[in-house]
């Protein structure tokens, strides 16, 4: 139906008519009238009848690092304009990137707010100009992946904006020293905690699919699925028919069923590097040598997101701290393993066999 010529306020008395017509089924709750009809009773915080409240993320993906700070961006306002400021509620919460339920982040009334669980003594609202409502972030941990809500409700109004927050990373397939498919779901977590990471999220796996990882054996996921990426079909990975893709079996049983894992790691407050040694050594030498460099032996992790964010490249195999041998090529070269950029892997070698190693600095000892 349409009114072309009319003046907005006769427009107005139209819908107004129509929503008397129907009556009987008030459809739509924000209709421009709405409030009139509901305040008849005099309800004080419905103060602003024909008043629409309005909530906005300008940028609805917010991508950080670990250890970093993020602004959730949010803000509100009404039209037609106030003349008055009115203190809106706002509550931000947060669905978490590993499944779950949804978590109340913060909340906040005027210039009082408050916040709950982990993210207690994280997170503040911006609050810069009458409608801000933006989440100041500081900290951030690998389980804060996840999509954000900012709602706010004014009276009867309740509206809100979605923000998803990624951290920039590397996924790695992780399979512990007594070999594959040896981890319940509860240990794949504990061993990604040890390699300084975290299970790996579907979103996670999938981005690094796209960025071409290839590898076939299946691991769980933060959402206990078990999963593995394909970009090049071949015989023993579900044979040659099959498109690339992710592959999954689905929700597996976290206790009775093992697998290997995919972890995810994200931004180091510190430094990987070989460690210039005049001498080979075994597994406790080299943790030893380490610590002698004022550091420790580096984790799978650790070299990863080394190789990964800060393009660490070195033709040199080292002892890694869960015993595991391997080295990180950011410049595919002849006689550094195949022609991918990768961390190339050698197993878990006899301990007494000697060999370098990559260590770890955390940032304060860097200076
Ligand atoms: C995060 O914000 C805090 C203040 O809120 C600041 O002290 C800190 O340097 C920031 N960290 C980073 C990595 O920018
Ligand atoms: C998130 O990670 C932090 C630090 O690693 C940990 O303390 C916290 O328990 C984790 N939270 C959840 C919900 O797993
Ligand atoms: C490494 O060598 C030292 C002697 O230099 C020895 O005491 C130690 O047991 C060896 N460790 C392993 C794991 O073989």
């Amino acid at each position: 139906m349409m009114f072309p010529y009319l003046h907005p306020l006769l427009l107005m008395g139209v819908q107004l008519l129509l929503s008397c017509w129907t009556q009987a089924a008030p459809a739509d709750p924000n209709h421009f009238f709405y409030h009139d009809f509901l305040n008849e009773n005099g309800n004080s915080e419905i103060h602003f009848n024909g008043v629409k409240l309005y909530v906005e993320s300008a940028q609805p993906s917010v991508f950080a690092v670990r250890g970093g700070n993020a602004s959730l961006s949010c803000r509100y306002w009404y039209e037609p304009e106030l003349s008055s400021q009115r203190k809106a509620r706002v509550k931000w919460s947060w669905l978490p990137a590993a499944g779950g339920q949804e978590a109340d982040v913060l909340v906040a009334v005027g210039s009082r707010s408050r916040s709950f669980g982990d993210f207690r003594s994280r997170v503040r609202l911006r609050q810069d100009f009458p409608g801000d409502a933006t989440l100041i972030m500081t900290e951030l941990q690998l389980n804060d992946t996840g999509r954000y809500r900012c709602e706010v409700v004014d009276g009867l109004e309740d509206k809100s904006a979605l923000v998803d927050l990624e951290l920039r990373g590397v996924v790695f397939p992780y399979q512990p020293p007594h070999g594959r498919y040896h981890l319940s779901f509860l240990e794949a977590r504990q061993a990604c905690e040890q390699q300084d990471s975290a299970l790996a999220t579907f979103e996670q796996l999938f981005q690094a699919w796209k960025e071409g990882l290839n590898w076939c054996n299946a691991g769980w996921l933060a959402d206990g699925t078990v999963q593995y990426p394909i970009t090049q079909p071949r015989v023993p990975c579900g044979g040659h028919g099959l498109a690339p893709g992710v592959r999954s079996y689905g929700r597996r049983y976290q206790h009775r069923h093992r697998y290997d894992v995919f972890c995810f790691s994200s931004s180091l407050r510190g430094k990987v590097y070989y460690l210039q040694h005049p001498l080979k050594l075994n597994l406790t030498e080299a943790q030893d040598a380490c610590r002698e460099d004022g550091a420790e032996i580096a984790k799978v992790g650790q070299l990863y997101t080394a190789w990964k964010l800060t393009g660490l490249d070195r033709c040199d195999a080292g002892w890694l701290a869960d015993g595991v041998f391997r080295y990180p090529i950011a410049r595919p070269r002849r006689n550094c393993g195949p022609s991918e950029p990768g961390v190339r892997s050698f197993g878990f070698p006899p301990p007494q066999h000697k060999h370098g190693v990559y260590c770890y600095k955390a940032v304060d000892e860097l200076m």
